[in-house]
């Protein structure tokens, strides 16, 4: 077949009706259950002024330096589309004066996210999330909370042999030594790195620790590890985070290695895959941690916070590789079929009663031969087609046909909906 003029962009793609039941299926999920721990949804801009994340997700991360979709506007504003949620977020809980709110202010969004990246499986420039932010609490327990809430979802949505992993990466008091140390430690390796590990040693050190290159693993295994040199709150804080775990029986794996991709983190990251038959899955299904001075470090006051996001593409491609079924949508059980221009004038206000009574009927008023209409009726499956003809019109009523037995029955139009209710609920 000749390949159409015009394509979805590269990397991005139509959400077709056959996948929005999963869609619909997640959301669903997700509502129910952030609602049951009192959140609150908030939608952001697409588009935000650039200096957002080059500060908030920072300049030297991947993200920043090679994904953004920046532009100047005709205005000569330089926005980008969002990348990713958090700093928006942090933007509006500053913007919007919520840190006058009772604290924790907790928030959910659900949208489509924006990275130029290299397209692959379960890697996409536009993507969707759906991810929540705390905001104002200091203590380990919304940590823990976060990959619990988290957990509960993908469980919820039934799948199976997910993998926590959590580090803590510190924070401003213990880090930057630890940095120097492991700065010192990869110099004196730095032959054996690959190049892109080569740039981030001058830039973003952490960043080498969860290099994918075979060439580095052997370096990275001996580096110095950040939970070794913990400062004492940021020790507690761990500590606390993992007894937490522990009283919640949720099992979980210490990844000195997880530093996540994103400059705003301090203390607690942690990361939610599925381990496939062969070990460690292809790719983080949620990410997220705590971020304790980004509010500050967007000009708002110094705030405590903690998060996470989910890729939902992934999570779709997750539950239909595991077949996974789940309630959908009932379909409709009856059909209305009409005949000649007065029934179908007729038709079109019939279904409106049904609608308001809820009651869902399918129809094909674009046909006009019974035959086709029923054939329709057929292939959808209905119960009972309802079926109006100018006779039917004339005399005030219609004949309702159980569509295995074939058997008809008239019945007057005022009491059609009584009947129908009654059928259907057999
Ligand atoms: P992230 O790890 O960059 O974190 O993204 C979170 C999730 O989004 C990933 O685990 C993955 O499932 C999905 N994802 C990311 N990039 C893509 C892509 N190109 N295609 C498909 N799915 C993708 C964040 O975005 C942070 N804002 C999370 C956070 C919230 N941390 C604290 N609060």
């Amino acid at each position: 077949m000749k390949k159409p003029k015009f394509q979805s962009p590269t990397g991005m793609h139509d959400i077709l009706p056959e996948e929005q039941k999963y869609f619909q299926r997640i959301y669903d999920v997700v509502e129910n259950i952030v609602n049951f721990y009192g959140f609150k949804k908030i939608d952001t801009p697409i588009l935000e002024e650039t200096q957002l994340f080059e500060k908030g997700t920072g300049l030297s991360t991947d993200i920043v330096q090679k994904q953004m979709y920046s532009f100047r506007t005709k205005g000569g504003d330089h926005l980008t589309l969002r990348p990713e949620g958090t700093p928006s977020i942090a933007r509006a809980y500053i913007q919007q004066g919520m840190f006058n709110l009772p604290q924790p202010v907790k928030l959910w969004y659900w949208g489509p996210f924006f990275r130029y990246e290299h397209p692959q499986q379960g890697r996409f420039r536009q993507f969707w999330q759906f991810g929540f932010e705390v905001f104002g609490e200091t203590g380990a327990v919304i940590d823990v909370q976060s990959i619990q809430i988290f957990y509960n979802i993908l469980r919820e949505l039934r799948l199976k042999n997910l993998f926590i992993e959590i580090n803590n990466i510190g924070d401003n008091q213990c880090r930057p030594y630890y940095k120097k140390l492991l700065i010192s430690y990869f110099r004196s390796r730095e032959t054996n790195l690959c190049s892109d590990c080569k740039r981030r040693l001058r830039e973003n050190p952490l960043r080498i620790l969860d290099c994918k290159e075979e060439k580095c693993h052997q370096v990275i295994s001996q580096a110095p590890q950040m939970i070794d040199h913990l400062c004492e709150e940021c020790h507690d804080h761990f500590k606390e985070v993992l007894e937490f775990l522990d009283e919640i029986e949720l099992s979980y794996s210490l990844n000195p290695h997880l530093v996540r991709g994103l400059d705003y983190y301090t203390k607690t990251v942690f990361e939610i895959s599925q381990q496939s038959p062969e070990g460690k899955s292809q790719g983080s299904l949620v990410g997220g941690g705590r971020y304790d001075v980004l509010t500050k470090l967007l000009g708002g006051k110094p705030t405590p916070a903690c998060g996470g996001a989910a890729g939902i593409e992934r999570i779709v491609a997750v539950m239909k590789e595991n077949n996974v079924k789940f309630p959908e949508p009932s379909s409709p059980k009856l059909f209305l079929a009409q005949l000649g221009t007065l029934a179908k004038r007729k038709s079109l206000k019939l279904l409106e009663d049904f609608r308001k009574q809820k009651i869902q009927v399918s129809e094909s008023f674009g046909r006009d031969s019974l035959k086709a209409q029923l054939a329709r009726a057929n292939k959808i499956g209905v119960k009972y087609a309802l079926i109006l003809g100018q006779r039917e019109v004339l005399e005030n009523q219609i004949l309702i046909r159980d569509m295995a037995t074939g058997k008809q029955e008239t019945v007057k139009l005022e009491k059609l909906v009584r009947e129908v209710e009654k059928r259907i609920k057999k």
